[in-house]
């Protein structure tokens, strides 16, 4: 049973056609590397995943049953989650406040209700632990590290259990030591045996943790390969179109 499958999906925004009947499924534990050039489409085509847009046309399943999202938080009902590019943290929360950031875990007074600070941080403790991280729930995520924020960020999308999570970019701007953090992070999310599409302009990355690739170009989908099928060389190839299809 796939993840997800999409069939023939297309979106066009005015005059420009951004994607061109893309079909695409992904299996349970499977990471693909989402690569093309600047303007290809990849962050259209896993905004569609996530509910941020509607296709133009085609279809789209999640474990075998149609699904049309209309807004982030149906997709995430699905065991949809992305993680964007910005991430998109509080700097002033600590880790497990962003963790659970509009989805606070509270505890009774009597009558009142106040958040269950406690609770937060030893489940976001347990989180941090599993994705073998060093972040801590209640340090200040300003005072953190990017490959640290990749870790509050991929833990926010394990509180729902994810069964595909949709990376943009994750190392586009860290040190090259948080860079393999935020692999390792992949590699654990993979032996949870949740799918990851991860976004990347960089070959190392990918050939180091994708077991697919698909590569578009202009909107179409010119790869669909094992990563062990496949080289940088090819790639590159199939994104600048020296290489026409692979
Ligand atoms: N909200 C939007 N309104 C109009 N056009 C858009 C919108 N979002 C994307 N586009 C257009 O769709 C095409 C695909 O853009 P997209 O952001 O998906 O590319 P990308 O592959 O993610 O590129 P990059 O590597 O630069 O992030 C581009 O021509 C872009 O200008
Ligand atoms: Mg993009």
């Amino acid at each position: 049973m796939s993840v997800l499958r999409l069939t023939d999906i297309s979106k066009r925004f005015g005059a420009i056609q951004a994607l061109n009947g893309i079909s695409l499924s992904i299996e349970p534990g499977e990471v693909i590397g989402l690569m093309g050039d600047n303007g290809a489409g990849k962050s259209t085509l896993v905004k569609i995943i996530a509910g941020n847009f509607r296709p133009t046309h085609g279809k789209m399943s999640v474990a075998d049953r149609e699904v049309e999202f209309h807004r982030p938080i149906e997709a995430r009902e699905n065991g949809v989650e992305i993680v964007y590019q910005d991430l998109a943290l509080c700097d002033n929360l600590t880790a497990a406040a962003n963790v659970f950031l509009g989805r606070e875990k509270y505890r009774w007074i009597g009558p009142i209700r106040i958040l269950d600070h406690a609770a937060m941080y030893k489940h976001a403790g347990g989180l941090f632990r599993e994705l073998k991280s060093e972040t801590r729930p209640r340090d200040l995520v300003k005072q953190m590290s990017g490959g640290q924020r990749q870790a509050v960020a991929i833990a926010r999308t394990m509180l729902s259990e994810a069964k595909l999570v949709l990376m943009d970019e994750p190392t586009a701007a860290i040190s090259v030591r948080q860079v393999a953090e935020v692999l390792t992070l992949i590699r654990h999310l993979r032996e949870r045996g949740v799918a990851v599409v991860l976004i990347s302009h960089r070959m190392p990355d990918v050939f180091a943790v994708a077991d697919r690739i698909v590569v578009l170009r202009r909107g179409t989908k010119v790869a669909d390969k094992a990563v062990s099928k496949s080289s940088p060389e090819e790639v590159t190839g199939l994104i600048t179109g020296a290489i026409e299809v692979a």
